[in-house]
């Protein structure tokens, strides 16, 4: 069966007609052909397919498309400002924070979420371990990832944010 489906993704108002059982992984890559959102386990394991919906992070092949009607959600792509890298996409390469680049999307919408619910309060490494906990990453030992989210929360106590 198919289902109007009205949401705002990355600030733009889209209309799409869905299946009443498609995920909203399979909506983002295939009709709205946002690519920043990976498809892996399938199972809500990995974190590769997490995106914002009205701000929070949830994985997005876990959601039936259909359940987030006139939902707000932001991918990657959404984080990009007039062709410029958003600063936290920055303190991922600027801490060497990715290595082949799959788990990123899906990170950088954690972390993203993350700092900005922590305005005003410190970030210990233990609290970003934990909070992302949920985003897999086979590559880079996440060391560099905690860097990252560091120097991202750094940015954005220095005003350099959107
Ligand atoms: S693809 Fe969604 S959590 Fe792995
Ligand atoms: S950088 Fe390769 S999976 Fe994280």
């Amino acid at each position: 069966m198919k289902i109007p489906l009205n949401l705002t993704i990355n600030g733009d108002t889209v209309e799409l007609t869905v299946d009443a059982n498609e995920t909203l992984l399979h909506v983002l890559r295939n009709s709205a052909s946002l690519q920043s959102v990976h498809r892996s386990c399938e199972e809500g394991e990995c974190g590769a397919c997490t995106v914002l919906v009205n701000n929070e992070p949830v994985n997005s092949c876990l959601v039936l498309a259909v359940s987030v009607q006139g939902a707000s959600v932001m991918t990657a792509e959404g984080l990009v400002r007039n062709n410029e890298p958003h600063p936290i996409m920055k303190a991922f390469t600027d801490e060497l924070g990715i290595q082949c680049g799959f788990c990123t999307p899906g990170m950088l919408m954690t972390a993203y979420a993350l700092i900005n619910r922590c305005e005003g309060s410190e970030l210990t490494d233990e609290f970003i371990r934990k909070s992302l906990q949920g985003n897999l990453c086979r590559c880079t030992g996440y060391v560099n990832i905690v860097k990252a989210v560091k120097k991202a929360k750094q940015n954005k106590d220095a005003g350099y944010w959107w």
